[in-house]
């Protein structure tokens, strides 16, 4: 598919969309947005993702009430109740039982790492065509399972919900984006804590 963004301006454009419009999305939109995931770097290659792909409307509105109540102070309960609305949910799950074959190389678990880079091509691929999307993080595990019917061999690690804005352009959202940090808050040069001064960014 084509799309017509470079790729600072579709950084800019995406960010988290939080109400959707029911329409669904066009054929062959979502097998586009995953072939671009499929595509993802991962440790050693592993691939360690399963996703479940949830377009029925009655499981997104099941899924809508699986919040992880009691993780923010702030979060009142149902707080991912704004994903029943979205033509489309993928549940992203962690394939349990690779993470020994990068860990006998370095003592490290790198899966989390890989879904959330498969997740983020999900997300900016789905902004190349206007889809909007929403990382949840929020879902409770334990409520989700048995919704989709999850075996053991794999954990929930996040939903993303995809879907157009209402007013149907990821541009006109109402909602202005939300503040980053400056470069020069998080970046340094050659040693921790000594600033780095880089020319102006094209704007
Ligand atoms: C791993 C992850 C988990 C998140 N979980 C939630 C969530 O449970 N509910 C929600 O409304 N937003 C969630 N978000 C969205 C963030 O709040 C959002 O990305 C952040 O505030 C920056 O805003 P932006 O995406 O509009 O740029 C999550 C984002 C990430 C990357």
């Amino acid at each position: 598919m084509k799309t017509d963004f470079d790729f600072l301006s579709l950084c800019r454009l995406r960010r988290s969309v939080r109400r959707f419009s029911p329409e669904p999305l066009r054929p062959g939109e979502l097998a586009w947005i995953l072939e671009c995931a499929r595509l993802a770097p991962s440790a050693c290659n592993l691939q360690p993702w399963q996703v479940v792909i949830v377009d029925d409307r009655d499981t997104i509105r099941d899924l809508s009430s699986c919040a992880a109540f009691g993780l923010s102070k702030t979060a009142a309960p149902g707080s991912i109740a704004f994903i029943a609305d979205a033509p489309v949910v993928l549940a992203l799950c962690l394939k349990r039982g690779l993470a020994h074959k990068v860990s006998s190389l370095v003592d490290m678990d790198f899966s989390c790492l890989d879904l959330g880079i498969f997740g983020e091509h999900v997300v900016l691929a789905a902004a190349s065509l206007g889809i909007g999307s929403c990382w949840i993080g929020m879902a409770s595990e334990r409520r989700v399972r048995p919704v989709l019917g999850l075996p053991r061999s794999v954990r929930l690690l996040a939903l993303i919900a995809l879907g157009r804005p209402p007013s149907g352009s990821l541009a006109s959202l109402e909602s202005p984006p939300r503040r980053r940090m400056d470069a020069a808050e998080f970046c340094w040069h050659n040693r921790y804590g000594v600033p780095w001064n880089p020319p102006p960014a094209e704007r």
